[in-house]
């Protein structure tokens, strides 16, 4: 059916969504999409530590393993969202004082435990996220605090020898374009790969808002990243529009994702696009930024916007 994304998409794309469990579970109209629009999922937030491990050595996997089986009847890919991150961690670990080795042992266990779970069913891992901040520096956070540079390493060897197949990235928010944060990526990347570590591809996220413009040359970043060896992926596509939305933001909206997607399809080995949740009836923007929304494709009824129509037809004609 050439009407969805899935079908229009050309041969080795993957189209994905960010999928919130509660609209699965009790939203006939979003679980019918998810299955037939796209050919992979994110989990948006169930396969993050808070979800995984409530408590120390407790795991809780009846989510994810509820997308994961989601995803196989459906015959869709599964990115792996997140192994290490500032956000969303539980108490116990944001909270607790743990020595270099103590942190060390629980996320490898963590790593180890989670990748092995899912061991030949996910395709891709989001192994270490938003990890630099904007001005190009490593995050301060538990991890960097307490073990040092080095945890990113190791969170992608300890992925490699849990699930030596799945692919494993670095992923960020404002690395669209050439920057200063992106420059730190590129120098990350081509520094664990001099050293042998397990980096398989670089993740943009692509959370852009109409009011700011859209990099012009995400084109060029993606392929200086293919150039090291690297795959490269948009892994949480949305475009923001200060309220209400009026039809000249809905057209650069759909502009903002088209910038995103024809980036992809123009480099070598960009093999996943996938957008932040698909309907303006869920998301994460409202909640986050005051009378911002209408970030997605389809509007709160289901009903495509330019944006959905834009993306839909990129990918036929590519
Ligand atoms: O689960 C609780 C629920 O029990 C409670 O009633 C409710 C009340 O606020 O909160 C629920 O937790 C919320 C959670 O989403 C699940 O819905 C949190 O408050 C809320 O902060 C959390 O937001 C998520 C956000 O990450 C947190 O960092 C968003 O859904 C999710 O879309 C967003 O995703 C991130 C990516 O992981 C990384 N990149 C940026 C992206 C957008 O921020």
């Amino acid at each position: 059916d050439p009407d969805v994304l899935r079908d229009a998409a050309p041969r080795g794309l993957f189209v994905g969504t960010a999928v919130d469990m509660a609209a699965l579970a009790n939203d006939p109209v979003y679980r019918e999409r998810v299955g037939a629009e796209f050919s992979s999922v994110t989990a948006e937030n169930v396969m993050k530590w808070e979800t995984l491990q409530p408590e120390r050595g407790r795991y809780d996997f009846a989510a994810a393993d509820e997308l994961v089986e989601f995803a196989r009847a459906n015959g869709q890919r599964v990115r792996g969202h997140t192994l290490v991150w500032h956000n969303q961690n539980p108490a116990w670990l944001a909270e607790g004082d743990f020595s270099r080795q103590e942190l060390r042992a629980i996320l490898r266990e963590h790593i180890h435990t989670v990748v092995g779970r899912y061991r030949g069913q996910i395709w891709q891992w989001d192994v270490a996220n938003e990890i630099f901040d904007d001005e190009g520096n490593l995050r301060q956070n538990i991890w960097l605090e307490t073990i040092g540079p080095d945890y990113i390493a190791d969170a992608f060897r300890w992925a490699h020898q849990a699930d030596p197949r799945a692919q494993l990235f670095l992923n960020d928010y404002n690395i669209e374009g050439v920057n200063a944060k992106s420059d730190a990526y590129y120098e990350l990347a081509r520094q664990l790969r001099r050293e042998g570590v397990p980096v398989h591809g670089v993740g943009v996220q692509g959370h852009l808002g109409v009011q700011y413009g859209f990099a012009p040359d995400t084109t060029a970043n993606l392929q200086r990243f293919a150039a090291l060896g690297l795959r490269t992926a948009v892994t949480e596509a949305d475009v923001r529009i200060p309220m209400p939305a009026d039809t000249v933001e809905l057209q650069a909206q759909a502009q903002g994702y088209s910038s995103l997607l024809t980036a992809c399809l123009r480099t070598p080995r960009c093999d996943s696009f996938t957008v932040w949740g698909f309907t303006d009836r869920y998301s994460w923007v409202p909640d986050w930024f005051e009378g911002e929304g209408a970030a997605n494709l389809l509007d709160e009824d289901y009903n495509p916007k330019p944006a959905y129509r834009e993306v839909l037809e990129t990918l036929a004609l590519a």
